[in-house]
């Protein structure tokens, strides 16, 4: 087909350097879907990449987005008809966009424009795209472009924020000179890159897959009056490397994260916000019946103030007590309503008698394991790169690691949970 020759030389001629490995993509269904922006056209180059790769490839266009490719080149790239509208008014046919949704490995919106994620979060299903969206079960990964100021605006980070919130990953643009001719963040990422995190992400073993994790971390927040609190120095870097690492070995990831930077917390994990441990508490009990495992990383204050101070407390004599108030033990309460099957992980952070300490934390909340860090370790604790583990095993055994980064330790811990629930 002379046509497609031609495309397909123009197109592949953009992207020389990619070496295409058959193995990993072969056979897989990528659902592409393009939106109105100018970077569309990049999305062709995606389309030759991924077929060339031995991807099976639909693609799905927004009403506009049409303007921008047009339907012929698209389909004759992926071998398969493009769709870009609900039903055909001239036949009357439908598009199941069901099917769609259900039989894809991965659906990937590229570019997706501000309104596209806008419509996305607030669950809009006024177009193919999106109504295919709503009914997806497999990952759905978005690669915004949109001009600088578009990107940073209130609004669309709070599309950004609401779409990781609900399991979307967000290859977040890079930086150059956009179509305005404006120079920052904002354009699409290149296709040979996108090409490679989808290789990259066929490519990892999924030891996880099927298995839905909880995780807890960061600190809590325990409120003295409107504008004070006793809180602790976790910066919940740990448990967001664990998280990062399950995503990637095919865990359905849900965190309950304390006050946390959210720039920590990996795209893809359902994510709920809490600030006291009772608010903890409340979201862990509620989510861990569903859970298969559970990995306790906050840093929970042991007490909070007795009472909270409706308005913000006066500073009067020289000195002040504040009555504390037990809070709930998350990790003992978990261990306490524990079925059979699910695999619970604490962690424990000690100054002395460290091994004794962490066995009868083990013991006491009913763990299955605890991963001990010792303060007296310089490479270990809060706010440092690096953590020195030993991990305790209720089925017997005490594992001890070198320094590692939390990246790697992070690996470490779920390879360790993987061999334990094998
Ligand atoms: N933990 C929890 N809820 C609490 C306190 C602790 O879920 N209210 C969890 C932590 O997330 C960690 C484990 O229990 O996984 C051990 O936390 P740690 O603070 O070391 O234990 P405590 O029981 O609070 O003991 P202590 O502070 O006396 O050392």
């Amino acid at each position: 087909m002379q046509h497609r020759n031609l495309i397909e030389n123009f197109v592949y001629s953009q992207s020389p350097e990619v070496i295409f490995s058959m193995s990993v993509l072969k056979g897989k269904k990528i659902l592409l879907g393009i939106s109105a922006g100018i970077s569309a056209y990049k999305s062709l180059s995606l389309i030759r990449l991924f077929k060339k790769a031995g991807a099976e490839v639909k693609v799905l266009l927004t009403p506009p987005a049409e303007a921008f490719v047009g339907k012929l080149t698209p389909a004759t790239l992926a071998d398969s008809p493009v769709h870009s509208e609900l039903f055909d008014a001239s036949s009357g046919e439908w598009t199941n966009h069901v099917q769609l949704g259900l039989e894809s490995d991965l659906m990937l919106i590229a570019p997706a424009t501000a309104s596209t994620l806008s419509k996305m979060a607030s669950g809009q299903s006024d177009n193919l795209l999106l109504t295919t969206y709503l009914s997806a079960r497999c990952p759905v990964w978005v690669a915004p472009a949109m001009d600088l100021d578009m990107w940073l605006h209130p609004a669309t980070q709070r599309s950004i924020s609401q779409l990781v919130r609900d399991g979307v990953r967000v290859i977040e643009p890079a930086e150059g000179e956009l179509a305005s001719g404006l120079v920052g963040k904002g354009r699409m990422e290149e296709p040979e890159n996108l090409f490679r995190l989808v290789e990259d992400f066929f490519a990892l073993p999924k030891p996880f897959s099927g298995k839905k994790v909880l995780i807890t971390l960061g600190p809590t927040r325990e409120a003295l009056d409107p504008v004070r609190f006793i809180s602790n120095h976790s910066t919940g870097k740990m448990g967001a490397e664990i998280a990062k690492c399950l995503l990637s070995m095919g865990a359905d990831v849900h965190i309950v994260a304390g006050p946390v930077s959210s720039a920590i917390l990996p795209s893809g994990a359902q994510v709920l916000h809490v600030e006291s441990a009772i608010q903890m508490h409340e979201a862990a009990m509620q989510v861990f019946p569903n859970m298969d495992i559970a990995i306790l990383c906050a840093a929970v204050a042991d007490y909070r103030p007795a009472e909270v101070a409706s308005q913000k407390i006066k500073k009067t004599g020289d000195e002040m007590e504040i009555r504390l108030v037990k809070n709930p033990d998350i990790a003992a309460s978990l261990g306490a309503s524990k079925k059979s099957g699910q695999f619970l992980l604490g962690f424990a952070l000690e100054t002395n008698n460290e091994l004794e300490n962490a066995l009868s934390k083990l013991q006491r909340k009913n763990l299955d394991a605890i991963v001990l860090n010792s303060l007296q370790d310089p490479d270990a604790g809060f706010a440092v790169e690096t953590n020195k583990i030993t991990i305790l095993s209720a089925a017997g055994g005490t594992f001890a690691y070198e320094t590692k980064t939390k990246k790697e330790v992070a690996h470490d811990i779920a390879e360790f949970i993987q061999n334990a629930i094998a």
